[in-house]
């Protein structure tokens, strides 16, 4: 089988394009990327060479090259990652937003209506479910009701995603996914952002009053969730996927701080996100039973195996964090 995997050289791309080739010997894998700011070839630079695996670079909004791309390579399953993915980017330019995530993902799906695909792996966020209160979760059936220009966007091509189901029989499964950390994660993103700064003595910026709570879970687990949902979703499906992992931001920073063995007092409040979401929680219960799907990792312990990654690969996030990095940390938290 020939799978298209869209934003392959993302942080989570770069994660399930390698659990693929482990887990499905037989599949070949094509990674289409525009290597953006967040794309890094180096992610994924050990397969090269790999005859089951070919990197392309493009824009997934470029519908003659995606047309060509399912063309020759003969696509048989899509599962489609690339987007813009930071809220904090979409607030200061929600532009690029509108262009990748929904027309886009339009273009997909065009292509994906042309050459025929067995399945299309629509790779969407809990973010589209709004905020919740204190209490409760988000299942399939709660409304959208994205707050930023990022869940927005990513909301619109849920709809498109499911309308392509509806009208044209297209095998689409949409996914929504709580907050993921594990390798790879670009740092402008809590986790990674808070280990690169304690670990060069930098205040850590904590949005508003640090009481907003994600429910968290691992790269892996989210990476097994996707392709449980294309080998056994059913057509016209959302299925939400999180570890219950519910954490405060504020102690997630304080248990950062202890593994890498430095002081609260870099701790630094500042003016929150505007239009931030107080809480998500997810109810994976369809994915649990549906798909056979549960999640292997735990918070405590892969949260430490992550801080020993960014600890051993300082090279990788310090390369990263050089140039445009340094303009736009100046612009989101500079004055802050
Ligand atoms: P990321 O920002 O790390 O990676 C996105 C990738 O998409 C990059 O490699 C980038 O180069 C590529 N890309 C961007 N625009 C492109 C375009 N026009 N054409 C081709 N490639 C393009 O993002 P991520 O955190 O790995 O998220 C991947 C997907 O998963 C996104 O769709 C996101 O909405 C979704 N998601 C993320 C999380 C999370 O916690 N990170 C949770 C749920 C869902
Ligand atoms: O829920 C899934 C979503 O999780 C994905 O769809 C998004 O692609 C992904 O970026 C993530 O969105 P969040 O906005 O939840 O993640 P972020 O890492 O930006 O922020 C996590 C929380 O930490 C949030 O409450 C804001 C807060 N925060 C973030 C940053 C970057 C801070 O307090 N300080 C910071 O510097």
């Amino acid at each position: 089988m020939n799978v298209l995997v869209t934003g392959g050289s993302g942080f989570i791309g770069s994660n399930l394009v390698r659990l693929l080739l482990a887990e499905r010997p037989e599949w070949r894998i094509v990674n289409l990327d525009k290597l953006t700011y967040a794309g890094n070839a180096e992610n994924l630079a050990d397969l090269e060479g790999n005859p089951r695996y070919r990197f392309v670079r493009g824009d997934i909004c470029n519908g003659e090259l995606i047309a060509d791309v399912f063309r020759t390579e003969k696509i048989h399953a899509v599962l489609h990652l690339a987007a813009e993915s930071h809220v904090d980017r979409s607030i200061l330019s929600p532009s690029i937003f509108i262009e990748t995530n929904v027309r886009g993902t339009q273009v997909l799906l065009e292509a994906a209506r042309e050459f025929g695909v067995r399945r299309f792996v629509h790779v969407s966020t809990d973010e589209v479910y709004g905020s919740l209160g204190p209490t409760g979760l988000f299942t399939e059936q709660t409304p959208l009701d994205p707050s930023s220009p990022y869940s927005a966007s990513k909301a619109s091509s849920d709809l498109l995603a499911l309308a392509y189901a509806h009208t044209f029989k297209l095998p689409v499964v949409v996914t929504r996914c709580s907050n993921n950390y594990g390798p790879y994660q670009f740092p402008e993103k809590l986790i990674p952002l808070m280990i690169a700064n304690a670990l060069r003595d930098l205040p850590l910026p904590v949005y508003g009053d640090g009481m907003n709570v994600r429910d968290w879970i691992h790269v892996e687990d989210h990476g097994r969730g996707l392709l449980a949902a294309l080998e056994k979703g059913e057509d016209g499906q959302v299925y939400n996927f999180g570890a219950s992992s519910e954490r405060h931001n504020i102690d997630i920073v304080k248990q950062v701080l202890r593994l890498v063995g430095k002081p609260e007092s870099l701790i630094k409040y500042v003016t929150d996100r505007p239009g931030h979401d107080r809480r998500y929680a997810i109810d994976s219960t369809k994915a649990r039973t549906q798909l056979g799907w549960a999640p292997r990792h735990g918070f405590e312990d892969a949260l430490a195996a992550t801080v020993r990654w960014y600890v051993e690969r300082r090279q990788w996030w310090e390369r990263i964090i050089s140039g445009e990095y340094l303009k736009y940390y100046e612009k989101q938290y500079g004055g802050r």
